[in-house]
């Protein structure tokens, strides 16, 4: 039996209090992130060098104690590695170059291609996994072939759910077929995360509340129960987190339909009616109001409890419904932890 309290609570174990860990917990709203971002020059330096990458993934563990380090990257540099260009505009976020149909799809590489560009992180994740504390667990994440190809298609986040519905109306099979590339690209990429020393892997479907109906099943549920089959066939035992925000009443079902270990719950579903029709399929993350790691104070105390008792009757990680964000106060979390483990 392990002490990582984070793999107990994954394999179903109800602990008297949860492992926590936060979505986006190295970034901006740290001083520390900000000094070593300044150093690596830009945020795609910082994720390709991985002295550096490995140093902002351990500094919010040093700061608070975590029962999880997430690896340092982004969703994005699977699209790069698979020969689209990358590039962050300061204060608007990633652009990339655009796939928009079965030609631009063609010329992307084979997934199997994609080692040479993601070396670095691989080399990350071996860093933390010798220098991360014992009890503490580390999880290599990817994202879900739906939301990356949202990126990809349109070249941009910002309403880029639109590009990606369009493409899928306009051919459906070469957007299958975008989706089937990153769909292999993403076996392989956690994959190597795994052998590299990931004990846990996530899938971040961001955008999948734009997916409803037969396309929710056809590009959110049916990719990620793929990516998860594959890779615990490769990797037996290795835990997978499901992340499909927004996905609201298609979150009942989610982990027995793509055989994720846990649900990760954004912050528009209740934590009582999650418990009732989600934490039944086992193990849930996530839950609270990013908004409340900026405002603090009693809300904080009260809402963070709140969520814990909530799900005490079973396996149970606590986290936030999406990202930290830059305005955060770094003391809230203190007082978030003292509200869970206190
Ligand atoms: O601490 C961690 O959470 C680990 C690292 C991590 C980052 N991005 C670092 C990052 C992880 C797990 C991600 C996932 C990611 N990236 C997602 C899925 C989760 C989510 O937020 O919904 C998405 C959609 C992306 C794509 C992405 N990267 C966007 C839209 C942006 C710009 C928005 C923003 O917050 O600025 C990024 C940039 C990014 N990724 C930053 C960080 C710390 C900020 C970059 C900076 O330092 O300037």
């Amino acid at each position: 039996m392990t002490d990582k309290t984070l793999l107990r609570a994954l394999n179903g174990e109800t602990l008297p209090v949860p492992p926590v860990w936060l979505m986006r917990q190295a970034g901006r709203y740290l001083p520390e992130y900000r000094a070593t971002r300044a150093r690596a020059g830009d945020f795609l330096k910082l994720c390709y060098t991985p002295d550096l990458a490995a140093e902002v993934t351990l500094q919010p563990i040093r700061r608070y104690g975590f029962d999880a380090a997430i690896l340092f990257a982004d969703i994005l540099l699977i699209g790069q590695a698979l020969g689209a260009d990358l590039w962050f505009e300061t204060g608007e976020g990633p652009r990339m170059s655009t796939v928009t149909d079965a030609a631009g799809v063609a010329a992307l590489k084979p997934a199997d291609a994609i080692h040479d560009t993601l070396a670095p992180v691989y080399e990350t994740v071996r860093i933390l996994s010798r220098e991360l504390p014992r009890e503490t667990t580390l999880i290599g994440f990817a994202g879900a072939p739906w939301t990356v190809a949202t990126y990809m298609v349109a070249g941009r986040g910002k309403d880029g759910q639109a590009g990606a519905h369009a493409m899928k109306a306009a051919d459906r099979a070469a957007f299958q077929a975008l989706i089937d590339r990153l769909s292999e690209a993403t076996v392989e990429y956690l994959s190597a995360q795994i052998d590299a020393g990931a004990e846990v892997v996530k899938l971040f479907d961001s955008w999948a509340g734009a997916l409803k109906g037969p396309d929710f099943e056809d590009f959110c549920v049916a990719p990620i129960a793929r990516i998860i089959a594959e890779v615990k066939a490769r990797h037996p035992g290795i835990p997978v987190i499901a992340f499909p925000r927004e996905a609201g009443e298609a979150y009942v079902g989610f982990a027995r339909k793509t055989g994720a270990d846990c649900v990760a719950l954004d912050n528009s579903v209740s934590a009582d009616w999650a418990a009732a029709h989600v934490q039944v399929d086992g193990c849930v993350q996530g839950n609270m109001d990013p908004a409340l790691m900026v405002t603090g104070g009693e809300a904080l105390t009260r809402e963070a409890r709140r969520i814990c008792k909530a799900f005490a009757g079973g396996p149970h990680i606590f986290n936030l419904g999406h990202g930290i964000t830059p305005d955060a106060d770094p003391d809230n979390v203190h007082r978030l932890l003292e509200a869970i483990r206190g």
